[in-house]
């Protein structure tokens, strides 16, 4: 008997290291998951040990093989996934990192951002790189760990040490040290990528005192970059694929067409827009990045924009006010009263994102009477996800001048089938839940798929999405704009609340 082929994903996230291994029809055969440890040196810095995401990984890898039964030669491919902008700087001969891993959420070069920003080089950056300069890349993290590790730069300079986000520390290391590497969506978001052209932007790496040669060479999101050393998983393990995260996610949801979306709902919520082959500049502050490069001659395009907070707000609810157990009870606590009795929360915990941009903003109930109760707090909660979600499609089709038909949704959220109702009833068009929750790594198990031959084509790979749920909007037109009206009134309620 012919053993049976799969695919395995790892999907290197900020929180926890997961493996998920799926068979040739993308069903989920077996997942495993471990958390690692967040380091907070400072208040508003966040590190990571890169053996710790290393050493977590391979182990998942492990055991997800293990539970499932499956030995390593039953896996055809390898596909990569990661957290982004995360930035590793380590020495190419002892294979050791000499700093902690910056993750993208730590602000410790904010103040070196905000200069660049306001000079001559805030529009430059944006229209090389299609970010807006900001401490959440990789590029000014790199630049603190060369100015600030003893001796780094002249190291770098004499090619003695690499730079990876995620996705390259673990291919290297996969491949014992061999292959230096990044795919085209993750160099997208380092800041010193041009995405026209398509190269590492000399100027920048100039302005940033960044030495060439440490960069990893960009190649396409589905290609066989090398194999695993036989140490680790007793075979050689072709690595298939490599992705950002989100950049994945749009791809497991088989977003492929230009004007298609999707929603990932997590601690905040990651949306993209496949724009295709055009690079939409945004003017409501969304990022232009690039999705995914199939054969490397030509790349796919996204919109960008991003919730801050959305789960989060639920967590607030129940480790903050307390007033639940747990993130389901929720839905059923939503769904026991007819609206929100008139009130709004905005949970501007950390300002606004796109499209206001107010990081003075802060979280605000606004419209309480006597008659409210924790249930009507909960259903604004999630109401407010929504509207947020709202709030960023329609930058996106102002941008892009794209309409929106249908939104792909995933994530811990995505499971709320009150959220999911109420957000195709406030978009005005039908929400889309997939079977395969794990859209992310199902998207690097594609791309990896592709490249050794799993899958032979686009064309088999869309035959396999499959709905879970489809919500359809229901609410009438009249009814959704006055509810999003009062929603904009909250917002506008939020905003400049801390400014001096
Ligand atoms: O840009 C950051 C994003 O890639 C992180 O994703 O899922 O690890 O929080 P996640």
């Amino acid at each position: 008997m012919v053993a049976e082929k799969y695919v395995l994903a790892l999907d290197q996230g900020t929180t926890s290291s997961r493996a998920i291994i799926f068979d040739k029809n993308g069903s989920v055969v077996s997942v495993a998951n471990q958390e690692f440890p967040q380091i907070y040196p400072k208040p508003g810095w966040v590190e990571h040990d890169p053996i710790d995401i290393l050493e977590s990984q391979i182990s998942v890898a492990k055991k997800a093989m293990r539970q499932a039964d499956i030995e390593a030669d039953q896996i055809v491919a390898i596909g990569i996934t990661n957290q982004r902008e995360t930035t590793i700087v380590w020495d190419k001969k002892t294979g050791k990192p000499i700093h902690n891993a910056i993750v993208w959420q730590c602000r410790r070069t904010a103040d070196i951002c905000e200069k660049l920003k306001q000079s001559e080089w805030g529009e430059k950056i944006k229209k090389k790189t299609g970010l807006v300069v900001d401490a959440y890349f990789s590029a000014t993290k790199l630049k603190w760990i060369l100015d600030n590790v003893p001796g780094a730069r002249e190291k770098a300079k004499a090619g003695e040490l690499l730079f990876g986000t995620v996705d390259s520390w673990l291919i290297w290391n996969l491949t014992g040290g061999k292959i230096h590497v990044t795919d085209f969506s993750n160099a997208s978001r380092t800041m010193l990528f041009n995405i026209h052209n398509l190269k590492w932007d000399e100027e920048l790496l100039e302005l940033l005192e960044i030495p060439r040669q440490m960069l990893p060479e960009v190649l396409p999101s589905s290609y066989i970059y090398g194999y695993t050393v036989k140490e680790i998983f007793g075979v050689q393990i072709p690595i298939g694929s490599d992705a950002g995260d989100q950049q994945a996610a749009l791809f497991g949801q088989l977003c492929c067409e230009p004007g298609m979306v999707k929603n990932t709902y997590g601690t905040g919520c990651f949306l993209l827009m496949n724009t295709g082959k055009t690079a939409v500049s945004s003017e409501s502050g969304l990022l232009t990045t690039i999705a995914w490069s199939l054969d490397g001659k030509e790349v796919c395009y996204a919109l960008e924009g991003s919730v801050f907070i959305a789960g989060a707000a639920i967590q607030w609810l129940r480790d903050g006010l307390r007033i639940i157990a747990k993130a389901s009870d929720t839905e059923y606590m939503a769904n026991s009263v007819a609206d929100s009795g008139g009130i709004y929360f905005v949970p501007a915990f950390v300002g606004l994102g796109a499209p206001y941009w107010d990081m003075f903003a802060r979280g605000t109930i606004v419209g309480i009477t006597r008659g409210i109760t924790r249930e009507h707090i909960v259903r604004a909660t999630l109401e407010s996800i929504a509207y947020q979600t709202r709030d960023v499609l329609e930058a996106m089709e102002k941008d892009s001048k794209m309409k929106i038909n249908t939104l792909r949704v995933d994530g811990g959220a995505s499971v709320n089938n009150f959220l999911m109702q109420f957000q195709a009833d406030i978009l005005g068009i039908p929400v889309e839940r997939p079977k395969v929750n794990e859209t992310t790594a199902l998207g690097a198990a594609y791309l990896a798929g592709l490249a050794v031959g799993f899958w032979e084509n686009m064309d088999q790979i869309k035959q396999q999405w499959q709905l879970d749920k489809k919500f359809e909007p229901t609410l009438p037109e009249k009814e959704r704009e006055r509810l999003y009206a009062g929603w904009k009134k909250a917002v506008s309620r939020a905003m400049r609340w801390a400014e001096e």
